[in-house]
């Protein structure tokens, strides 16, 4: 996502909360201006996406659960006994659990998150139910390379989980980016099984983003909340308002926090001038078919061996095997 920008700094330690200001403030000084849709998981945005999961009108939760519950003992097939499960973005372990029951022979469950706070809690709940299995929790952003615990490295091979449709949130060419990262943390003869949110009418996707109970709104709103807090922002939560809706030509949602007035914001000492109606672009959440991800994953080495839908064909779980080192190496034309 912001590679180049984070890895060309030579300053030794950057810590979460400097590329945070680093971002927002580059973010807000271009055209249009953008924040990255990461940003939006403090505690507080964990805890709305949370309830926007439980939304009637956001399906994909409840989709994604009902393939995994449907399906679970076939996709546990993909995880074979000895393997290292590798689970990128858990906000939350109910999605893990149904595998975790299926495939009780596990080396080790590493669930890797961004929110150190969340990722804590969600473990502590699982720990009593899985006493048997070792679960070694992983504070990373795993756009970038990160470090598995040994226990995963000396695993035979290590399966990844990639569940919520998270990779919607990447353009494609980050998707690609993510893959081949993934592909060199799970090395040869591993596993990808990922959750990937499906092409649909726009009245659906339109309706999921815009909940009648304002719960999305709310989630939006919070980025600013944030930045008001961790930055030292001056943003009037009352002047911005939620937008979203489905970009049809490049198979997206668009989340947007639009400028009701022309004004002036501070944050972290820069001023930050709006247009009435000027928005900042706050997430992407694009939609894929199961051919346009499969030819994405092939073109960095994957090879799809499995999908499942649900009834709707509303959302998919893919499955992709990386066959051998060569592989991981193998860059798209
Ligand atoms: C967690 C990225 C899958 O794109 O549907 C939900 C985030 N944003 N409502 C999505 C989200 C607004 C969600 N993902």
């Amino acid at each position: 996502m912001v590679a180049l920008a984070r890895s060309s700094r030579p300053q030794p330690q950057i810590t979460e909360a400097s590329a945070f200001e680093t971002d927002v403030l580059e973010g807000l000084s271009t055209t249009p201006k953008r924040v990255p849709a990461k940003y939006f998981y403090d505690d507080a945005g964990s805890q709305l996406f949370e309830r926007i999961t439980e939304m009637p009108e956001y399906y994909p939760t409840r989709c994604e659960m009902r393939i995994l519950r449907d399906h679970a003992a076939d996709i546990a097939k993909l995880i074979p006994e000895g393997a290292a499960l590798v689970e990128f973005g858990s906000g939350s372990n109910k999605k893990a659990r149904i595998l975790l029951h299926e495939a009780p022979k596990l080396a080790a469950y590493v669930p890797v998150d961004i929110c150190g706070e969340m990722l804590e809690r969600e473990v502590a709940e699982l720990r009593p139910d899985f006493s048997q299995l070792k679960i070694l929790p992983v504070t990373a952003d795993f756009c970038f390379p990160f470090e598995l615990p040994a226990e995963a490295k000396a695993a035979p091979v290590r399966v990844g989980f990639f569940p919520g449709s998270t990779v919607g949130n990447f353009e494609p060419h980050e998707t690609a980016a993510f893959l081949r990262n993934a592909g060199r943390i799970l090395g040869p003869g591993g596993t990808l099984i990922i959750g990937v949110d499906l092409i649909k009418p726009a009245e659906v996707l339109n309706a999921a983003y815009n909940d009648a109970g304002g719960v999305t709104a709310k989630f939006n709103l919070n980025l600013l909340v944030r930045v008001n807090r961790e930055l030292g922002g001056t943003f009037k939560l009352d002047t911005f308002e939620h937008h979203a809706f489905y970009n049809r030509e490049r198979h997206r949602i668009e989340m947007h926090l639009a400028s009701l007035k022309r004004q002036k914001v501070w944050v972290a000492g820069e001023t930050i001038e709006f247009r009435a109606g000027e928005t900042i672009h706050t997430e992407n959440s694009y939609k894929y078919s199961i051919e346009s991800l499969g030819a994405l994953a092939r073109g960095v080495g994957w090879t799809p061996v499995a999908a499942w839908t649900d009834t709707q064909d509303y959302f998919s779980i893919q499955a992709f095997t990386l066959a051998d080192a060569a592989a991981t190496r193998h860059t798209p034309h």
